[in-house]
């Protein structure tokens, strides 16, 4: 792929998809070319990613939820008393009612999403259910730093609650470096409670992210829908194909948009080139092995206390803890 016509003034987008802009043109000119997977997010990716997660073929969710209801009880009495639990990419909140339903005397919830409006609806819904807890929204982006709230509530830990093996999503540096943040911000005595993949199965796998009723490739092409309505792009979707491969040695399903034809897109005034069979970069889902999961969390600080998964081992859920 190359690109053309680099632009020397400031793009015609709005000041507010600046980020975005700058995100996906750099990484178009960039050999192999790549989209961060956070741009699939928008109303209808969200729609689409949580029907990939009622899909037959997808087991992470059902696994992790299936893991949370035996064992929330475990878990919340290993958590202990008058915990600030914090979660991060709260989404609908789903698995945390489990673990808010055990816990003892929970004292505040910090749920944190870049997606305002979400937020303030899972907040609504949660205030009704849970009288006496006391919920603060963050809206933030947690790859960034952000400030965790100040309560006037007396809690005697910090909890980071990350389900979902969102942490696949990371590249090992990235994800390193999230896991040091992590510890930061819950402290010394602080723990954190994630959710990963643990399947190492290829054709398993390979299921999951090819799903035959192609809900996990208008996901990945809506990604184009996406830059073509904030950018004021002009990606043909017809014109792409979704690719999902499991790379053994990596331990990562890698995502691609292949381009079907030699073609022409333009953002913002500058044009990209794709040859046929040249293949866009819009996501790695690592998957881990929980050793090697543990090595990388105590490089950053944080000590594996316990951990649960299901009976064949697709899924594991840990809890770390910082040292006093
Ligand atoms: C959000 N994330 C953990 C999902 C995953 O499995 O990596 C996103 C996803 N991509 C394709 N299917 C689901």
């Amino acid at each position: 792929m190359h690109a053309s016509a680099k632009r020397q003034t400031m793009p015609d987008v709005n000041p507010a998809n600046l980020d975005f802009y700058r995100d996906v043109v750099t990484g178009l000119r960039a050999s192999p070319c790549q989209i961060s997977s956070k741009y699939f997010y928008d109303q209808r990716g969200s729609e689409l990613f949580d029907a990939i997660c009622e899909l037959e073929e997808y087991y992470p969710t059902r696994t992790e939820l299936g893991i949370m209801t035996r064992h929330a009880k475990d878990m919340a009495d290993v958590l202990g008393q008058r915990c600030m639990l914090i979660e991060l990419g709260s989404g609908s909140s789903l698995k945390t009612r489990v673990l808010l339903e055990h816990l003892a005397d929970p004292k505040v919830y910090v749920p944190v999403d870049i997606a305002r409006d979400h937020l303030h609806k899972t907040v609504r819904n949660l205030s009704s259910e849970y009288v006496g807890l006391e919920i603060v929204p963050v809206c933030a982006d947690f790859e960034k730093d952000f400030a965790i709230p100040v309560s006037d509530t007396e809690t005697h830990r910090r909890v980071i609650y990350f389900p979902g093996s969102t942490i696949g999503n990371f590249e090992a540096s990235a994800a390193e470096s999230l896991l040091e943040r992590i510890a930061r911000w819950v402290g010394p005595g602080g723990g954190l409670l994630i959710g990963f993949d643990t399947c190492l199965d290829k054709a398993m796998l390979e299921a999951a992210y090819n799903d035959r009723l192609g809900v996990t490739a208008a996901f990945n092409l809506n990604l184009l829908e996406h830059i073509n309505r904030e950018l004021g792009a002009d990606f043909q979707l017809a014109d792409f194909r979704h690719r999902a491969v499991y790379d053994e040695a990596e331990r990562r399903v890698v995502m691609w948009l292949d381009s079907l034809c030699q073609q022409k897109v333009t953002i913002a005034g500058e044009s990209f080139h794709f040859a046929e069979g040249e293949s866009i970069r819009t996501e790695y889902s690592h998957k881990y092995d929980l050793e090697i999961f543990r090595q990388t969390a105590s490089r950053a600080g944080l000590m594996l206390s316990k951990y649960w998964t299901d009976d064949s081992g697709v899924f594991t859920v840990a809890l770390f803890t910082v040292g006093e």
